[in-house]
């Protein structure tokens, strides 16, 4: 059985990762969003908050889990049984940084492969970060996001009028 794990922090979730997911989960039997346990990074919500999220949205993939885990990302990979790590990609200015985690992760763990998928075009800007900061000033950010996800943003920047 092919396992593969697809880690992030998901703080948010957006469409690019949904994008990755529904792709990269048709090419495995089973794949696994990990979401990062990271205490360090100064997070809008909290873990169990983005696994529930994540949760909800993946009723309709049938081999996707949703799972937590600190430390590192190959330890958690062996735990797991999987041999495969997906990322996305979508800008050169992603590929220097990915290809060194790639390439250490494949030093530390030498059974674990990681494929990138590339992003769909429309969504090759998207990032967590960016939807935050237009979220925080009230910004649309509708497009950015599942539709289920829209308020709960807003909501940790206690914004309530948003267009719905
Ligand atoms: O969504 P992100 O923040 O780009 O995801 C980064 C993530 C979670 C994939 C990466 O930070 C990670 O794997 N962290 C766990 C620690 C680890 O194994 N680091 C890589 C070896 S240096």
């Amino acid at each position: 059985m092919k396992r593969a794990i697809y880690p992030g922090s998901f703080d948010p979730v957006t469409r690019g990762h949904l994008d990755v997911i529904a792709r990269s989960s048709r090419l495995v039997d089973e794949l696994v969003v990990g979401v990062l346990n990271n205490s360090a990074k100064n997070a809008l919500f909290s873990v169990p908050e983005r696994v529930n999220m994540l949760k909800e949205l993946m009723i309709d993939f049938p081999n996707v889990t949703v799972d937590a885990f600190d430390g590192l990302l190959v330890d958690y990979a062996k735990r797991i049984d999987a041999a495969i790590i997906v990322r996305g990609l979508r800008a050169v200015t992603d590929f220097e940084y990915e290809l060194q985690i790639a390439q250490t992760n494949h030093e530390i763990y030498a059974d674990i492969e990681t494929i990138f998928l590339t992003t769909r075009l429309e969504y090759a800007y998207l990032s967590s970060t960016i939807v935050k900061e237009v979220a925080s000033y009230g910004g649309d950010i509708s497009r950015f996001l599942p539709p289920q996800i829209v308020a709960r943003v807003y909501e940790k920047y206690g914004i309530k009028d948003f267009e719905k």
